[in-house]
Parts: C-alpha cells; structure tokens; sequence
C-alpha cells in the first residue's frame, strides 16, 4: 500500500504560487469593505470580478466544475460553496469569502470569515476559533511530521474552543490545479498519516460550527449549509513546506 502520488514543487515554483496566493489575499483585503449590510452578495461578487480583471489574474472558481462565480460567498448556515446572490447582508451575519485565483497557470486559495455591522458573543468566539485552528494547523505542518498532527492539532483546538469540525470539508494541494493530492484532513490521529515533505503545497481550511457535524446541499446544487442552520466560519491559507521552515503564502507582505 502506498500512498498517491504528490506534485512536489520546486522553489521556483512556490515563487509563482506565492505571488498569485499574495493577490487573492489582497483581494479578499479589498473585499473587507464592502461587507456591510445592505450589500447583497452578488454586488461583492461582482466587486471581486473587477478586482481580479484589474489585476490581470485568472478568476479560477468561474466555471470550475461549473461554479457559476468568481468567489464563493457563504453566510451564516451555509458553511462553503456559497453561490453570490440577491440576499442582502444585514447586521449580525458572519459572512466567509472563499477565492481561488490563477496566474501564469498556477493557483492560489484562501478565505476569511468577517462579521457585518454587531454580532453575537458566540458569532465572535466562532470567528476567533476558526481562525485559532487554522493558524493551529499551519504551525504543525512542518516537514517531517505526518499529516495526522496537522489535523489532531487542528481538531484539538477547534473542540477545546467547544466547536465542531466539519469532516465533509478538507483542506488540499495545489498548483497547477485547484485540487491537487494531498488530501489535509482537519482531524487526525498523532503520527499517523502520510509524511510531511519539503516542495508539498497544500491548503488548510477547517470550517467550524457551533452545532452539529452533519451538512446538506441546498437547491442550487452547490450551498452546503448546516443540516441544524447553525452558524459556521472558515479560514484557509495556501501554505508551502520547506526543509527548515514553513511558509503561509497567502499573506499578505
Ligand atoms: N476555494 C474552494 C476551496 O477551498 C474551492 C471551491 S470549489 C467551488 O477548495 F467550485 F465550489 F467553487
Ligand atoms: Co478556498
Ligand atoms: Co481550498
């Protein structure tokens, strides 16, 4: 048994998915400001268009699998492949925004969850541990260590915070394509897993609930929402492993 096969990158290569990584946070920065109530979702969808047009980078989620947009827009209960639409942000939503964008062929991921106007208490801890877990999960994976501590570790802080991973989502490669091998669980067991390698690029993107680890597809075939409509929150960052050190390549420098 073996595991399947990684397109490990060169440094050359993470230079490239470095800099289309920088932009697509720097989108989702531009993006901040216009998530605020009375905006519908479209309007930041199509905000985000122009932001990717005036940048001269590719929009890689537009027709992805057929994705009808640019960026997926999730509220609330829906907690990922939001499709923008016609609802209007209102005070107390807690909005994720989730891009992938292209550049010279090679792609880079990353998604914040933001708060519009007031929210709850409980909105505000969510947010705070999802973005706690994440940043868990990048400081575990180091080469050398297995894919299992990256998702114990993630999964350690989620439940210690008193929130609940969702499985059905899990972080991923890439580089040339949007979804490439490895497979990053967000939960795991302590040494177990395949092994952690310089030149691997991988996603890590736990969502999080309040409520119940169970998920459905609405209507428009793509909206994953929460089968108990409990809120959700998510960040992802595009990471690279090297030798000596990790590096989270959708920061923004
Ligand atoms: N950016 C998403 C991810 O983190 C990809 C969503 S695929 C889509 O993997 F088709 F739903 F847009
Ligand atoms: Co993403
Ligand atoms: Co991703």
């Amino acid at each position: 048994m073996g595991y399947s096969y990684v397109p490990l990158k060169l440094k050359s290569e993470v230079i490239r998915i470095r800099t289309i990584s920088m932009i697509t946070a720097e989108i989702l920065e531009e993006l901040r400001d216009y998530v605020i109530p009375d905006v519908s979702t479209e309007e930041i969808s199509n905000i985000c268009l122009k932001l990717i047009k005036k940048k001269n980078v590719d929009a890689g989620l537009l027709g992805y699998e057929g994705f009808p947009a640019p960026i997926c827009i999730s509220v609330n209960h829906v907690a990922a492949h939001g499709i923008p639409n016609k609802y209007i942000l209102k005070n107390g939503d807690i909005v994720t925004l989730d891009l992938t964008a292209g550049l010279g062929g090679w792609y880079g991921d990353c998604a914040i969850t933001l708060k519009v106007g007031e929210i709850t208490e409980e909105k505000h801890k969510l947010i705070g541990a999802a973005y706690k877990a994440t940043k868990a999960g990048i400081k575990a994976a180091v080469a050398g260590c297995r894919m299992g501590d990256i998702g114990f570790a993630i999964n350690e802080s989620a439940e210690n915070d008193g929130f609940t991973i969702l499985k059905n989502f899990i972080g991923h490669g890439i580089g040339n394509d949007i979804h490439e091998e490895p497979a990053v669980l967000h939960w795991g067991e302590r040494g177990s897993g395949r092994p952690v390698v310089p030149g691997m690029v991988f996603t890590i993107e736990p969502i999080i609930t309040m409520g119940k680890d169970d998920v459905e597809t609405l209507p428009d075939g793509w909206s994953m929402i929460t089968k108990d409509r409990m809120p959700t929150a998510q960040f992802e960052h595009t990471i690279a492993i090297f030798s000596d050190h990790t590096e989270i390549l959708t920061r923004l420098k």
